[in-house]
């Protein structure tokens, strides 16, 4: 009989849940048995691994965080802890992964297929939109849409006291988060790893922006930006205004996934039992103009992202 084992790697993001639900009941649907792992890479190693039923996926298609656990596992890079991951599929007869992650839980699928030809399908399942090769990640429009949240009551109080207010989001060295809330919020400026941007200007800006009129300002700061006490010095210094900072943090991670993330959720598991179906090999799962679709997963790994310029730009010409 067909076999598939299933892991959540890395930070979790909404939709891992719906993405394990879709794989379990659609590859039991294409006659597979259908495994979990618990904790991602670690779990395959210390041989954590189980039969999941379709009942074993109930109630959970709106829920947050991942019911197999996640971890970050630097030992998966060690050749001898993923031969020990392979020897536990294969006493099974599984030689059939699905990866749900980012960039390093994708790039330890890549490793597991080539040192031991487990057939590996990733499907991109992270809050930060850092994969070059796919649109949008799973888990990115819900952490957005928090952000978006935090941000409208952020701005409540930030127009009642005229103040001048720094949200700091995640996303690691990808600026996507920032850029689409800071867009979608009408935020004053968005800084992100991509764009080196003097503080100073920033700053300038602000005291510029209170000539034409505006009482308050926004500025989503990217974790990956630089140092922000540097921007809050700069602030201080030429505004003579002290900014209001705010760290949202794991909160992003966290809450039910929102619509957009379930259905690619389950489209992208479904193409994942699909081309696991088709033959051996490790492919990525990613949305291309709304449309899902396979490549070769070493192939969307050597891929560089980069920021959308024009979104940018957007940001700069909308906040006079
Ligand atoms: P994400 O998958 O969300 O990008 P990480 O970058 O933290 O999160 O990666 C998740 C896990 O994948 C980490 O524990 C990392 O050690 C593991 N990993 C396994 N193999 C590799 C690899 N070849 N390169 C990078 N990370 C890897
Ligand atoms: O990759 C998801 C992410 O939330 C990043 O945005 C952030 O930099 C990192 O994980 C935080 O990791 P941790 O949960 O280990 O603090």
């Amino acid at each position: 009989m067909k076999k598939v084992a299933i892991l959540t790697s890395g930070g979790d993001a909404p939709g891992m849940n719906a993405c394990v639900r879709a794989a379990v009941r659609y590859g039991i649907y294409r006659g597979y048995k259908t495994y979990g792992v618990e904790r991602g890479y670690t779990g395959l190693i210390e041989d954590d691994i189980f039969q999941m039923y379709p009942r074993s996926v109930s109630d959970i298609v709106q829920k947050g965080g991942t019911i197999l656990h996640t971890a970050r596992c630097p030992e998966f890079k060690d050749y001898d802890m993923r031969a020990k991951a392979a020897e536990n599929l294969r006493k099974r007869d599984i030689d059939n992964l699905i990866v749900i992650g980012g960039d390093g839980s994708l790039r330890g699928g890549l490793d597991l297929f080539n040192d031991f030809g487990i057939n590996v399908a990733g499907l991109p399942g992270t809050i930060d939109n850092d994969l070059a090769y796919t649109d949008f990640t799973i888990g990115f429009d819900t952490a957005v849409n928090t952000v978006l949240w935090a941000i409208n009551h952020l701005r409540d109080t930030n127009t009642a006291h005229e103040r001048v207010s720094i949200v700091e989001v995640m996303g690691r060295n990808c600026g996507d988060i920032a850029l689409y809330a800071g867009l979608a919020g009408g935020c004053e400026y968005v800084l992100v790893p991509e764009i080196k941007v003097d503080f100073k200007e920033v700053a300038e800006s602000v005291q510029q922006s209170a000539k034409r009129g505006k009482t308050s300002n926004m500025i989503v700061f990217a974790e990956g930006a630089g140092d922000k006490t540097e921007l809050i010095k700069a602030i201080k210094e030429i505004t003579g205004r002290t900014p209001t900072v705010t760290t949202l943090g794991h909160i992003q991670r966290g809450g039910g996934p929102n619509m957009f993330d379930r259905v690619m959720a389950a489209r992208m598991s479904v193409h994942a039992i699909d081309v696991l179906s088709s033959g051996e090999g490790a492919w990525a799962i990613g949305v291309k103009d709304s449309k899902i679709f396979d490549m070769d997963l070493a192939k969307a790994l050597s891929m560089k992202k980069e920021v959308d310029s024009e979104l940018y730009k957007l940001t700069r010409v909308l906040s006079i």
